[in-house]
């Protein structure tokens, strides 16, 4: 009761404080464009005009609702006739799985980027806010209705943000303020049966940058085909996913899938579209397009990437059974399975899940390889056994990629919004030479929260010219880890604490055995300080002229991306650039 209360009362004083920023900044000049324009300042477009951007884009313009408006009485100030008490029940029953964000223009999936403006879990009296979903966007099904939106941005000044699924961990794909372009409709899938390019010739695929993953694998199949997406079917398979490194199922065969990309189609931020390929006056474009991170140099409108035959591929699951009793075993285990299985299972062409509950040990673990799997896990089910513990196993082999892919999903459950998430690589060379320094780290988080790990050999599958902007230190992880810490619907700043919780004391215990390490941009903790150093590694500087040289003015910014250092959110949520980094 009390707890309502107050998160009711701090509710209304943001609505307050907003204001107050909103008109008082009308004073303060925005004319060299070191601060974006937000709702309430006096250059912000009126109704009208947003009215002409949305004849230019065909109707396609979306005013932000945010989805959970039916949860509550008030929306923007405003009483609400879209509350609904049924809607927002059935809304809670199905808040955890993406396909309830993935239909919306503006919905996070990692629920703290919504910065807690309109929960559908308060007190209806609790009013609905935008809080950091996009304001407007545009809902973009051709190419011209990219450019109108980048146009339309760089006019007004206006905070431009890139959205496609919405998966992102890190609030990459939602900013206060701004005009969103949602890329989620871009569904073009074409095969190129016989590409040929500097490097490489053979079977391709062209992308669009709203594809998901499943929708690229079934295509493939139906000729025949491979291509490397990630491990979850709703990832977008040429967005975030591929321009940050992108490991799957198949990354240990072929590498990542950044490594895959031939040639992009983008929108510059000039507003030109282009073709960026190895070979053009874009080569260094498309360099930092494979791997460097997205949202940041260009708007992807499509990706080539290569297509490999299909193939055989068995799976297996290995499940030890806690009793809460054989703690020490288990975790001796689990380091010998790391220290001597995981590493001949990626050299195998393997990727590994420790899932959920391999490392917390309580849940089902899936591994997977493309050969000999049986065998190759044979050593780690007797050490289990020596150690007295008891464990399931069960493997099956499909004649296709799809169909083992496909029946693994019956099992995988993909809820995208409970977490806060932190995340370290850890390097082979710890993994295998520094094993029970890493355990006791593994120990310390396991036994207080979430923990996972995917295991790859990105090293030996690398089929590109010139390895593209990925960290360099990803290729010599053995595994990812990932931290997550619960959001607490109820209590905001529990929430906020928790991601703490992983900054300041969780991640702490990896960084020890992992030093100068590094962490998978897309799969990391977005309050990471160095990040540059971190997600980034050796490449950073080079990644920082291209930049420049495509972005010289900062249209495009996401959180954590290259040249965001550059620029700061206000308490307002305003995006200005940075005083140390003005010219
Ligand atoms: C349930 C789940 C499972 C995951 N599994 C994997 C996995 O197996 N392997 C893996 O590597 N990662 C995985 N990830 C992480 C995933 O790669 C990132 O969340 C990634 O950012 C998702 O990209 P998206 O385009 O689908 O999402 P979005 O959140 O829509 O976008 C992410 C970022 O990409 C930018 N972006 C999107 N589209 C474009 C475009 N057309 N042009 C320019 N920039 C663009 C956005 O601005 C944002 O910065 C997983 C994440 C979740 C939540
Ligand atoms: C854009 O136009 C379409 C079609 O006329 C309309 O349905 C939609 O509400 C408009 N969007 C906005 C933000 O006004
Ligand atoms: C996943 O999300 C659904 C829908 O919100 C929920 O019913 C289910 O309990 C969640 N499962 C897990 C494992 O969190
Ligand atoms: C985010 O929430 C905080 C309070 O929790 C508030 O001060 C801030 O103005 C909010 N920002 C936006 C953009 O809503
Ligand atoms: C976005 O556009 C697609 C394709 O035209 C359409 O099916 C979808 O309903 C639109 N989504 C929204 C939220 O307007
Ligand atoms: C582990 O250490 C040994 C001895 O120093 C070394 O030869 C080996 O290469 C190391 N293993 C890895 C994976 O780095």
């Amino acid at each position: 009761m009390s707890t309502r209360h107050l998160v009711g009362v701090a509710a209304a004083v943001i609505v307050a404080a907003a204001i107050a920023v909103g008109s008082s900044s009308d004073s303060r000049p925005n004319s060299q464009h070191n601060c974006r324009i937000i709702p309430g300042d006096a250059s912000w477009p009126p109704t009208s005009v947003w009215q002409q951007l949305n004849k230019t884009v065909d109707g396609k313009l979306i005013a932000t609702i945010p989805i959970a408006a039916v949860c509550h009485t008030t929306l923007f100030d405003q009483s609400n006739s879209l509350f609904d008490q049924d809607a927002c029940n059935a809304l809670r029953d199905n808040w955890n799985f993406p396909e309830t964000h993935l239909p919306s223009s503006s919905s996070p999936m990692a629920y703290p980027f919504s910065n807690n403006s309109c929960n559908p879990w308060l007190d209806p009296r609790t009013p609905c806010t935008l809080g950091s979903h996009v304001v407007y966007s545009v809902n973009a099904t051709a190419v011209s209705h990219l450019q109108a939106a980048v146009a339309f941005a760089k006019q007004h000044n206006i905070r431009l943000v890139i959205r496609n699924t919405g998966h992102d961990y890190l609030g990459k794909s939602t900013g206060a303020h701004s005009l969103g372009v949602w890329t989620h409709h871009l569904k073009s899938i074409g095969l190129i049966a016989a590409y040929k390019g500097t490097g490489y010739t053979g079977a391709a695929l062209r992308v669009g940058a709203g594809v998901e993953a499943i929708e690229a694998y079934t295509f493939a199949n139906r000729h025949g085909l491979v291509v490397v997406g990630g491990n979850c079917p709703n990832v977008g398979l040429a967005g975030g996913f591929i321009q940050g490194g992108g490991h799957g199922p198949l990354s240990s065969r072929y590498g990542l899938a950044a490594d895959q990309i031939l040639e992009a189609e983008v929108i510059t931020a000039a507003g030109d579209f282009i073709t960026a390929t190895l070979e053009n006056e874009y080569s260094d474009l498309l360099w930092a397009l494979r791997g460097g991170g997205a949202g940041t140099f260009a708007l992807l409108v499509s990706v080539t990437v290569k297509a490999y035959p299909e193939l055989r591929v068995s799976s297996a699951s290995l499940t030890v059974l806690n009793d809460g009793t054989n703690a020490d075993a288990l975790y001796a285990s689990i380091g010998s399975f790391i220290q001597t299985t995981l590493p001949s299972l990626v050299d195998a062409g393997g990727y590994g899940c420790l899932g959920r509950g391999a490392l917390r040990l309580h849940d089902q673990p899936r591994l997977r390889a493309g050969s000999h799997l049986d065998h190759l896990l044979l050593p780690a089910l007797q050490t289990f056994k020596d150690k007295g513990l008891q464990y399931q196993y069960a493997s099956a082999e499909s004649t296709t990629f799809l169909d083992r892919y496909n029946e693994l999903q019956k099992t995988a459950s993909w809820n995208v919004s409970d977490y806060n998430l932190g995340g370290r690589l850890v390097p082979r060379k710890v993994a295998v030479n520094d094993t029970a320094n890493l355990m006791a780290a593994v120990r310390y988080i396991s036994s207080r929260t979430l923990m996972s790990g995917v295991s790859y050999n990105l090293q030996k599958g690398v089929s590109s010219a010139d390895g593209g902007a990925v960290n360099p230190k990803f290729r010599e992880a053995l595994f990812g880890i990932s931290i997550g810490t619960a959001i607490d619907y109820q209590d905001w700043a529990a929430t906020l604490a928790a991601q703490d919780q992983i900054t300041n004391e969780l991640l702490p215990q990896l960084e020890k055995v992992t030093p100068d390490g590094a962490a998978y941009l897309n799969e990391a903790d977005y309050q990471a300080t160095d990040f540059q150093h971190l997600f980034y590694g050796e490449a950073y500087p080079r990644l920082l002229a291209i930049k420049h040289k495509y972005d010289r003015e900062g249209l495009f910014y996401a959180k954590t991306a290259v040249g965001s250092e550059e620029w700061a959110e206000g308490p307002d949520g305003r995006l200005c650039r940075n005083p140390e980094y003005r010219k």
